[in-house]
């Protein structure tokens, strides 16, 4: 079984997708460490993020397995991440690996901005997770804030704003729901519920094909 999870930055997709890969004894991708590392090698060789074919390059030359470092997950990362995520070439780069994820023998569930619309159009569940910018934005600021990260709110809020207009705004296989995708706003809910709520998608799914 092969579960694609879009949505917006900080909508709770990558929980969700976690837990029911989990619950699923599947293989999960987080596809944004990918764009992310991408972004990373990019200014660690003082390479401009905007330039595609550099962007491009250094795609292709990745060791796309080597996506542990806690230093990805930073904010500064993401930025630079969605910055990279613009260029085709990158996108053209990562394509292949992520299509051999999800094709492992039992399936996979992978996590981004394009899987049920362009990596895994053939999935057999996608959920598209999310939630207003302003609990989007309420929950990165309490996140960085536990962790010692002292963020002002109005400025996160900004910056989901900034990210989500690049992200959809883009030609390369911008952000947007699949037709077919179910719709898991998360707005109201807690991460327990939204995940049981996940859980009801796929199952609710899974009965419609048996
Ligand atoms: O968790 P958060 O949404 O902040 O970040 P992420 O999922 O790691 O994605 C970081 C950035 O990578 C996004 O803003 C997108 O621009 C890009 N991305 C993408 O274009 N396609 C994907 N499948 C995953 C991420």
């Amino acid at each position: 079984m092969i579960i694609a999870i879009d949505g917006p930055a900080a909508a709770g997709k990558g929980t969700i997708a976690e837990r029911l890969a989990a619950h699923y004894r599947l293989p999960y991708l987080d596809t944004g460490l990918l764009y992310r590392a991408i972004g990373k090698v990019m200014a660690e060789q003082g390479l401009d993020p905007d330039d595609a074919v550099g962007a491009g390059r250094v795609a292709a030359a990745l060791d796309l397995t080597h996506l542990a470092d806690p230093q990805l997950r930073g904010r500064e990362a993401g930025e630079l991440a969605s910055r990279v995520a613009v260029h085709k070439p990158v996108r053209d780069a990562l394509l292949k690996f992520q299509r051999d994820f999800a094709a492992q023998p039992e399936g996979a569930v992978l996590d981004g901005r394009d899987i049920g619309t362009t990596i895994c159009p053939q999935a057999d569940v996608k959920i598209f997770v999310t939630a207003s910018p302003e609990v989007r934005a309420r929950r990165r600021t309490d996140e960085l804030n536990a962790k010692g990260r002292a963020v002002d709110y109005e400025r996160i809020l900004v910056e989901i704003r900034e990210r989500d207009a690049r992200d959809s705004g883009r030609t390369a296989a911008p952000l947007r729901k699949a037709a077919d995708a179910h719709l898991l706003d998360t707005s109201d809910k807690a991460i327990e519920t939204a995940f049981r709520a996940a859980v009801d998608i796929v199952e609710r799914a899974r009965a419609e094909r048996a």
